[in-house]
Formats: C-alpha cells, structure tokens, sequence
C-alpha cells in the first residue's frame, strides 16, 4: 500500500489561463506544454486500511521536510479524498513530498507536485489507471498537473463533456524530438502574491478581454503544433510569446488588475527581444508570478545565461533541458 513517484515540472507554450468548471477543475480552453528537467518533485503515498470516518482529516502530509498546513494541505487532502471515493476501504494516507528547487521559484511546482502525488497514490492504492484516466485525476489537483505526467512536448485537450472525462493530457512529441535549453530567470525571492488559481479565476469574472482570449487560443495550438512539428524555432517563439502576452493581457484587464511583473520581468523581455532581432535563437514566456522562463537553442544557452546574469534584478538563472514522463521509483 505504499508508492513513491518522481514527475518534472513543465513550461505551457500556449498557456491554460480559466476555467470553465471549478469544482471539476475544467480548463476553459486546450493548452500545450514542454516538460523540463533535471529538476523534479518526488512524493511517497502509503495508505492505511479501513476506510476514513466522514469530515475527518487524519492523513500525515509532509512537504519539503515540514508538516503542511493551511491550503497546501487542505489541496493535498481533498485530492486523497479523489482517490479514497473510489476505493473506500482506503484509511488515512501518509504523503511526504520534496521538490529539488524552490518550491517559490515558479517552476510550476504544483504541476510536477500533483502529478507525482497522482501517479504515487493510485498506485500504492492499487488503481493501475490508463494513462488518460491518470491525467484526468491530475487535473483535479490542478490543471497543469495532467501535463506533467508525460514527458516532451504535451496537448491538454479543453474536452467537451460536463463530466470532464475527456478533458486530459497526452504527449505529442516525446523529449528527443526536440532537445532545447530553458534559461529560468529569477526576479525577486518569495512567494508570488496572487495564486494562478486566483489569477485566473479574476480574469475569468472580470476581465472584458477573458472571451477574446478563449477565442484565439485554438489557433495558437494549431501554430504551435505545427512549429514544433517542423522544430521551427522563429514560429514557436512567435506563438508562445504571444500567448503569454495575451494571458497577462487579459488579468491586467482584470478588476482589480492581476500583475504578475517586476520591473526585471519587462528588461528581461526586451533583452531577449534584441538577442532574437540579433540572431540569437531565444523566446519568452512568463507563468503567474515576475520570473521569466527563456528558451533557447543548447549552442546558445551559454551566451543567453550571461546576458541574463547581467540584468539589474535578476537574482539568479537556473538552466533546464528536456524532461521525461512521470514514474513510479523505488
Ligand atoms: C500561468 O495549473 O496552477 O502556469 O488548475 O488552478 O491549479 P490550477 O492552475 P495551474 O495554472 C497554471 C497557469 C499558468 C499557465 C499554464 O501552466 O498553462
């Protein structure tokens, strides 16, 4: 009855930003990913047996080497319920989890987080899910989380069913299709202060650019798989960064305004800007927090990694390179 799983974190090329259902977590459109390494979240799940009494809460989450408390743990909890509705003879669980990078550095870290407590705890529960069916429950944890579990470049499909069985992951181009190089540049230390669930949401109620937002993204997919189908680097950066931008556009929109950047986040954009237009093979993109994330080509990396270096505000780079699928170690 006991599990442990590793899952990397990932990087959205066309963002996921809404829902259209948030009780079952359902995205309000598709969303297409790069999972990156060496870095990675590893969580071990062992299960007591005899069921749970109703409105308790005896499971035992540690995170990074401390009991979680507040909303970590109430997320982690409601998720184990997930996986006890479906085999009530389960008890309280045991989850202890660890990322290898600083769970503030905006690495996505609840992407690889419930992507390997998924993979963990149906395991150790016995539930040998489908690959879909896996997706569909890491979603529930949160959307980014159904792309962790596969490796190289994922499709989140929106899905059309209330229910949101077909709203899962899959991989469409494995992690040797394309061997490219992230450059994260860090812009501040701490923790971001709007949440991405929080961000979205506001966006989702408030923000009058939210429906132009859901409008365009089916075509950013269709540019975006196919430019990485051709490793067409001037057509992916054209589409992610436009994405990101658009994403950031409709929470500024949002009342009150959802602004994720520093002013480091803005000189990180322009240096990369004036590499490409220079001929250096580099893009951005920017999740819900200041950091900028830089993908480059390997034989630029190193030169992109200095000029970053030297911005004002930038406290630190960590490089990154393709990541695998999430899976079950001793
Ligand atoms: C900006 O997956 O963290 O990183 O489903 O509410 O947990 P929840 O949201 P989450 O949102 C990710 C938002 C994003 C874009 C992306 O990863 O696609």
């Amino acid at each position: 009855m006991k599990a442990t799983a590793i899952a990397h974190p990932n990087i959205a090329l066309v963002k996921y930003w809404g829902k259209r259902d948030a009780e079952l977590n359902l995205p309000a459109t598709g969303s297409l990913s790069w999972t990156f390494g060496p870095m990675r979240t590893r969580t071990f799940v062992e299960w007591t047996s005899g069921g749970v009494d109703a409105g308790t809460s005896a499971d035992r989450i540690r995170f990074d080497g401390e009991v979680a408390t507040g909303r970590d743990a109430a997320r982690i909890a409601r998720f184990l319920d997930m996986v006890r509705s479906r085999r009530p003879e389960l008890g309280a669980a045991t989850v202890v989890t660890d990322n290898d990078f600083p769970t503030a550095a905006g690495l996505a870290s609840s992407a690889a987080g419930f992507a390997a407590l998924a993979l963990a705890a149906t395991s150790a529960a016995g539930l040998n899910l489908e690959p879909h069916e896996l997706s569909v429950l890491a979603r529930r944890g949160s959307g980014s989380a159904a792309r962790s579990l596969s490796g190289g470049f994922v499709r989140m499909h929106r899905g059309e069913n209330p229910d949101g069985s077909d709203a899962y992951a899959e991989q469409i181009f494995g992690a040797d299709h394309w061997p490219l190089r992230m450059l994260v540049a860090l812009t501040t230390t701490g923790r971001k202060a709007v949440s991405s669930t929080v961000g979205m949401n506001r966006t989702v109620d408030t923000s009058p650019y939210f429906d132009a937002w859901t409008r365009e993204v089916p075509l950013q997919l269709e540019a975006a798989t196919r430019a990485i189908e051709a490793r067409d680097f001037e057509a992916v950066a054209a589409v992610a960064e436009h994405s990101a931008c658009a994403m950031h556009a409709s929470a500024l929109a949002a009342r009150p305004a959802v602004i994720y950047w520093k002013p480091a986040t803005l000189a990180v954009m322009h240096l990369v800007t004036e590499l490409r237009a220079a001929g250096t093979p580099a893009f951005f993109t920017i999740d819900a927090g200041p950091h900028v994330k830089v993908i480059t080509a390997p034989d630029a990396a190193e030169l992109v990694e200095s000029a970053l270096r030297d911005i004002d505000g930038v406290v630190d780079v960590i490089p990154a390179g393709p990541g695998g699928d999430a899976q079950l170690v001793t």
